[in-house]
């Protein structure tokens, strides 16, 4: 069993009992949240990209707790102080907690020259597709053939990745058995109806959705 938690946005924390990990660490400058940075604990931190969204506390949090950073080279070398673990799309790395592998994303990097990613957490029993910003792509059918994803999270909130119709076609693509949706409603140009997502999506795929709210928590089995 995972214990994930939502700090809102596409900030997330996942808790296998051994190991806290934390994803793309939006908190200072998150609307969504009032815990801070500096009150959060993690061996390892997971950012898909430079956009202050998603790197956020990364530096200050790795800077307090000594946790390692994986993220690609370009984004890691924003963060000179950290522990960094650099790696590139399709690459795959066994790390203590899980093996992880880092997936195309289709959005830009923000830094020069990198590339946007996501990732998919091979736990022991549990594979989680952390989509970060991205696109709808048609390799997301890829990911669902190779791997068996048991939670799929995804961005829904529209204009800076995909929407509702398209997070839910990636559901279906993906064959994923959950999906739990995230990046909306954090500001008005990505507010969305989240209930509406789950009614989609759960038409058009296999896939459970659930609505995790800010602040919330989910066990992932
Ligand atoms: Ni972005
Ligand atoms: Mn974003």
């Amino acid at each position: 069993m995972i214990k994930l938690t939502y700090y809102g946005h596409a900030c997330f924390l996942l808790d296998d009992g051994t190991t806290k990990v934390l994803l793309d660490p939006f908190f200072s400058e998150n609307p969504m949240t009032e815990v801070s940075w500096e009150t959060i604990d993690c061996q390892y931190i997971l950012v898909t990209h430079g956009h202050a969204d998603h790197l956020g506390d990364a530096a200050l949090i790795a800077k307090k707790t000594g946790a390692t950073i994986i993220t690609t080279p370009e984004v890691g070398r924003l963060c000179p102080e950290a522990e960094v673990h650099g790696m590139n799309l399709g690459g795959s790395h066994i790390f203590p907690f899980a093996k992880v592998r880092m997936t195309l994303a289709l959005h830009s990097a923000g830094v020069a020259g990198g590339q946007a990613c996501g990732f998919v957490l091979h736990y022991d029993d549990i594979n989680i597709y952390f989509a970060g910003d991205t696109a709808l792509f048609g390799d997301m059918q890829l990911i669902g053939r190779k791997e068996r994803i048991d939670y799929a999270i995804l961005p829904i909130g529209d204009n800076y990745t995909m929407g509702i119709e398209d997070a839910a076609l990636a559901a279906q693509w993906l064959n994923a058995r959950n999906v739990i949706p995230m990046h909306y409603n954090t500001w008005p140009v990505i507010a969305q109806d989240v209930e509406s997502y789950k009614d989609l999506t759960e038409k058009m795929s296999r896939a459970q959705v659930h609505i995790v709210s800010p602040g919330g928590e989910l066990e992932l089995k």
